[in-house]
């Protein structure tokens, strides 16, 4: 049997911190105690709410932070006792802006992150060509970092991260802050490269992008996982479940928390758009949540109303919303 790409067993990451002089300690624990495996030539994402321990999962796997207990094994090895051999074979990129430098251009930032990687020249000059045609940057790859756009910035970390030619690449939110034509055409790019053969692992608070690209998704929530699988199993969870749906004018907290007490009701979101909230209702039997909806408004106007089958970010809300096992 092949090896794992990454294999965590009760994973524990407590994070210490001071509150200032003479004012003593606090602890905040990310990782409760996580167990996850992603076996090799997997596209796999990793989803979360804010603050559920993503980016720490990410950090321990590519040595950045030492575990407080449990094991990390990735490719193979334990990254607890892991250095240069291991990422050698692994590329990370964090989403966001930094780690580039602006003043020079795209492509000296590829040669003088190349010269880390120790790339003989020859080697470095080719694979920099290679990537450059690879993630769309021809045409600026000689202007400075500081004149590229976001998305732009994000497809040179993208290069950066696989200069070395990894066997797997994590990705944390990688397509954070891009246009949705900017972010589809990096999701695009990332599911390209696991088909040529990179192990690649995601995070995303996105589950429109998890089940657009990833072959197997894990949600992790309070620093554990509540839920993996393809992601039509995970979807599966909310199969049971109705989700009804309407634009409303008017609403308020108040009436949020009525909602949220009517029979049966699992879980309420409200996005609030310019002029109307959209307001999404999860519960058993949409069909006697529909009639009781009237009398709860108590005047709030609601337009559009649908009812739907769940969706994978429906099973999501409601894995996300219930209180971790
Ligand atoms: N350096 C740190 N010191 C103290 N607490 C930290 C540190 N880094 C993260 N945390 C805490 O650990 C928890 C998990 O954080 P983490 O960044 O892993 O979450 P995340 O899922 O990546 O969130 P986001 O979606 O916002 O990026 C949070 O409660 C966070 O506040
Ligand atoms: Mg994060």
């Amino acid at each position: 049997m092949s090896v794992a790409a990454v294999e965590l067993r009760a994973l524990r990451k407590v994070y210490r911190h001071r509150h200032g002089w003479g004012r003593g300690s606090a602890e905040t624990v990310a990782l409760e105690s996580v167990d996850l495996d992603v076996p090799p030539g997997e596209l796999f994402g990793l989803l979360g709410p804010n603050g559920a321990g993503k980016t720490t999962v990410v950090k321990i796997c590519t040595t950045l932070l030492l575990p407080t207990a449990g094991t990390a094994r990735v490719l193979g090895e334990d990254v607890s006792q892991a250095g240069r051999q291991l990422r050698q074979r692994i590329g990370f990129v964090f989403g966001g802006e930094r780690g580039l430098y602006w003043r020079l251009s795209g492509y000296d930032n590829l040669r003088y992150f190349g010269d880390l990687y120790r790339l003989p020249p020859d080697r470095a000059r080719r694979r920099i060509d290679e990537l450059v045609q690879l993630v769309g940057l021809e045409g600026r790859i000689h202007d400075r970092v500081e004149r590229y756009s976001r998305g732009m910035k994000q497809r040179l970390h993208l290069a950066r991260g696989l200069l070395h030619d990894p066997e797997l690449l994590f990705l944390d939110e990688p397509t954070i802050g891009l246009d949705p034509v900017g972010a589809r055409d990096l999701r695009q790019l990332v599911r390209g490269l696991a088909d040529r053969g990179t192990t690649v692992f995601l995070t995303t608070h996105a589950m429109l992008e998890a089940e657009a690209i990833c072959d197997r998704i894990a949600v992790v929530h309070r620093g554990r996982i509540i839920a993996a699988g393809a992601p039509d199993v995970v979807r599966r969870q909310g199969a049971d479940l109705g989700v009804v749906e309407f634009e409303a004018v008017g609403i308020d907290d108040r009436l949020v928390q009525r909602l949220r007490q009517l029979p049966g009701v699992e879980a309420v979101q409200v996005v609030a758009g310019e002029l109307t909230h959209r307001v999404t209702v999860q519960c058993p039997d949409p069909a006697s949540l529909v009639l009781q909806l009237g009398p709860c408004l108590d005047g709030a106007l609601a337009v559009g109303l649908r009812v739907r089958e769940p969706t994978l970010e429906d099973a999501y809300i409601r894995l996300v919303a219930e209180p971790a096992p």
